[in-house]
């Protein structure tokens, strides 16, 4: 018997990375035979592990913070996503040893707000916090979904502005700081700063999401996360953090690798009460 074809998400941390777990359950549920590990990978040795990894019969790798742009750079081909975000999530052994790079993060994120939660971003105003890499891989998913515009609002003012700037012939779109936010409302406002993981917030003034607006962070945790619980008191018909995006990030992943297109809905409700029964 073959042995199972093999899987990893490289990352740096990488301790208490979901994807082992969401992609077994993949595997059950579609009766595909593989293994998929976690391993933690720095910047300085990512490239000599990716060769490694393939040369020793992997077919497939998600990379994680903070390698994706340095996995855009070992890709020898790319999506046209993977392209315009200059970072890649996903990456694929082709049968002719050419490695694959692809960006699912943006359709991961569409995915869980348009079906999962039903939310229409069409004709909506929207607010992205956030400036760097997790912010870069979303803002063409999100203004291809024609919102009447897109604020990009950062810490560091300029590099909202030269992101903004990068990415508006897709659409309407604009960069500022946190303190310029004052008198706009918004329908949905995306975290997208690294603020969560330290257990921070940007200082938000409340009034800025409109009624019946949502609030949701790419980030997620075993608890609500900063962000998803300054939603709940702003009155968010939903505030949310990001283990659909997650998911369905993964199974697009798996899409490329495998051909086919595992169910989410039974994945997201089985992490869920995971995190619930662990409380
Ligand atoms: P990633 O690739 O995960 O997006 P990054 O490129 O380091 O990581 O970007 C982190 C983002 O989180 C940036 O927008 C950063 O703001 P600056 O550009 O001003 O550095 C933002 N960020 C990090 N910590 C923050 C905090 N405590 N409050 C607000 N924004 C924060």
């Amino acid at each position: 018997m073959q042995p199972p074809d093999r899987y990893a998400v490289f990352g740096h941390p990488i301790g208490h990375s979901k994807s082992p777990r969401i992609h077994a359950l993949f595997a059950e549920q579609t009766g595909e035979q593989l293994s998929y590990t976690a391993q933690d990978v720095p910047p300085e040795t990512f490239e000599t592990c990716v060769r490694d990894f393939f040369a020793q019969g992997g077919k497939g790798l998600n990379c994680t913070v903070p390698l994706k742009e340095l996995a855009w750079r070992i890709a020898d081909y790319r999506s046209e996503r993977a392209e315009h975000s200059k970072a890649v999530n996903t990456l694929a052994l082709r049968p002719d040893g050419m490695i694959y790079g692809d960006n699912t993060d943006g359709i991961g994120l569409i995915r869980d707000l348009t079906v999962n939660l039903k939310l229409s971003l069409n004709n909506r105003r929207i607010l992205l916090l956030g400036a760097g890499g997790a912010s870069r891989g979303i803002i063409g998913p999100l203004l291809e979904q024609r919102p009447s515009h897109l604020t990009i609002a950062n810490r560091t003012p300029e590099k909202a502005a030269q992101l903004a700037e990068e990415f508006c012939d897709l659409g309407p779109i604009s960069g500022c700081g946190f303190f310029d936010l004052g008198t706009e409302s918004f329908d949905l406002i995306l975290n997208a700063t690294a603020a969560s993981l330290a257990g921070e917030l940007p200082n938000l003034p409340k009034n800025i999401l409109r009624p019946r607006g949502c609030c949701y962070d790419l980030a997620y945790g075993m608890e609500p996360t900063p962000f998803v619980r300054w939603g709940e008191e702003a009155g968010a018909d939903i505030s949310v953090d990001g283990i659909g995006m997650l998911v369905e990030q993964a199974a697009e992943a798996f899409f490329i690798w495998r051909g086919m297109r595992p169910e989410t809905r039974p994945v997201i409700d089985v992490l869920n009460r995971e995190r619930r029964g662990s409380r």
